[in-house]
């Protein structure tokens, strides 16, 4: 396994890491844990050299945290670097910021949370957050032994996330960073910008949730096909995460052995660096070919909203995109699953109001059934 140090402390922490949000389920339902082969493959992945496991409140309905802990029983806590997150936008349902904490800990079962990470911060959250005096709290908690690293986890503009950046002596952050979102939310400039501010920056969705790597288009698995060296379609995306020195750790959520084997495999041989110009210009071919898969070309302009239904059109079409592009069953059910109850595409009702906004002209009502036919209700 290589490591890389987490600066100016310099533990070594495994370039590897283990997202728990995407363990083994049984069936269709998220939150039911396959635990027996959750906490077989979380032990493994620590044998093998996993030090970072990363978990979050929400993640399988709660049940990752329960889980995780488990696994994490018989000695496996002291040999990892534990992280989750607090999701404030639920903090008032689960009795107060305090309340939603100590269930976390009650959940995992630990006496200790090696890194802490407000979840999901956005511009709005990041507003609730300092209205909530969250990091007051926070910090007095690292006093008193209860958490160790404080950070964020991002999901908005590379604006806001300098912003966020630049607010607060941050001891780490989490981006989301793979070779078709290298603009998209924090991106490769947050990642640098988080760098020169000294902040250690730890890699979520490198794999784009799994859709880089399966049910790839014909025309994608034909390039990466072409090229004289072979590499599996994970190999050739974690290899271009891993070529960054300032990533310290990439977080893959595996829910099978062999995928924890091949990712370990991988990144002991990926050094930052090491993609030379021809393998860059390759993965550039793959992302534009990814990008010709874009059905509807929704600019995101917002020029159809507000809809009369409060559907959030772009996001839905955003959504349609993606599902086009990649393919990938699970991510795009799960991601339609987060689409507001009551404002989702089964909800549409032809009025066309959007349609006669948008200057792409495209067939709103359609692809909202279109959806429906595919995901369901
Ligand atoms: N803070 C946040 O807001 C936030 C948001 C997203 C993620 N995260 C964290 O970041 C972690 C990593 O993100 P991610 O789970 O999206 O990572 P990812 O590596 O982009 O995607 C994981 C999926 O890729 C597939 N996979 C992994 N290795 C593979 C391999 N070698 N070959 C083929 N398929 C492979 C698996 O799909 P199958 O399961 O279908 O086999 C797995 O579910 C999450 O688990 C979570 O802990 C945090």
């Amino acid at each position: 396994m290589q490591y890389r140090a987490f600066s100016p402390s310099g533990e070594k922490v495994s370039l590897l890491g283990l997202g728990t949000m995407r363990l083994p389920v049984m069936g269709k339902d998220e939150t039911a844990i396959d635990e027996e082969k959750a906490i077989r493959l979380i032990r493994y992945a620590v044998d093998k050299g996993v030090n970072y496991v990363d978990t979050a409140y929400m993640y399988h309905g709660g049940n990752s945290e329960v889980v995780l802990g488990r696994a994490l029983k018989d000695g496996y806590r002291e040999k990892v670097f534990l992280a989750d997150k607090m999701p404030i936008w639920l903090a008032e349902k689960a009795g107060g910021v305090e309340a939603l904490f100590e269930e976390q800990f009650r959940r995992l079962d630990v006496e200790f949370i090696d890194f802490y990470l407000v979840h999901n911060l956005t511009k709005s959250i990041w507003q609730d957050v300092k209205e909530k005096n969250v990091l007051p709290f926070l910090e007095k908690m690292k006093a008193e032994g209860r958490i160790g690293k404080i950070g964020f986890s991002f999901h908005d503009e590379l604006d806001v996330f300098k912003e966020i950046v630049d607010e607060y002596p941050w001891e780490f952050c989490q981006i989301q960073l793979n070779f078709m979102d290298k603009e998209f939310q924090a991106g490769v400039a947050g990642l640098k910008y988080a760098a020169e501010k000294g902040l250690p920056v730890v890699i979520m969705e490198p794999l784009k949730g799994g859709k880089l790597v399966k049910a790839l288009p014909d025309s994608v698995a034909a390039l990466w096909e072409s090229f004289p060296v072979k590499r599996t379609p994970a190999e050739w995306a974690l290899r271009w995460v891993a070529d960054f020195p300032e990533v310290l750790t990439i977080l893959s959520g595996m829910s099978e052995i062999e995928e924890v084997d091949e990712n370990i495999r991988i990144l002991e041989n990926a050094s930052p660096g090491s993609l030379t110009e021809e393998e860059k210009s390759l993965i550039g071919k793959v992302s534009a070919e990814y990008k010709n898969l874009i059905k509807a070309s929704c600019t995101a302009c917002r020029y159809c909203m507000p809809c009369p239904k409060g559907i959030d059109i772009p996001r839905v079409l955003d959504q349609y995109n993606q599902w086009h592009m990649y393919r990938s069953v699970r991510e795009s059910r799960r991601q339609y699953g987060f689409l507001k109850k009551g404002s989702r595409p089964v909800d549409c009702i032809d009025c066309k109001a959007c349609e006669e906004q948008c200057p792409q002209h495209l067939p709103v009502s359609d692809i909202m059934r279109e959806m429906v036919d595919t995901f369901g209700e």
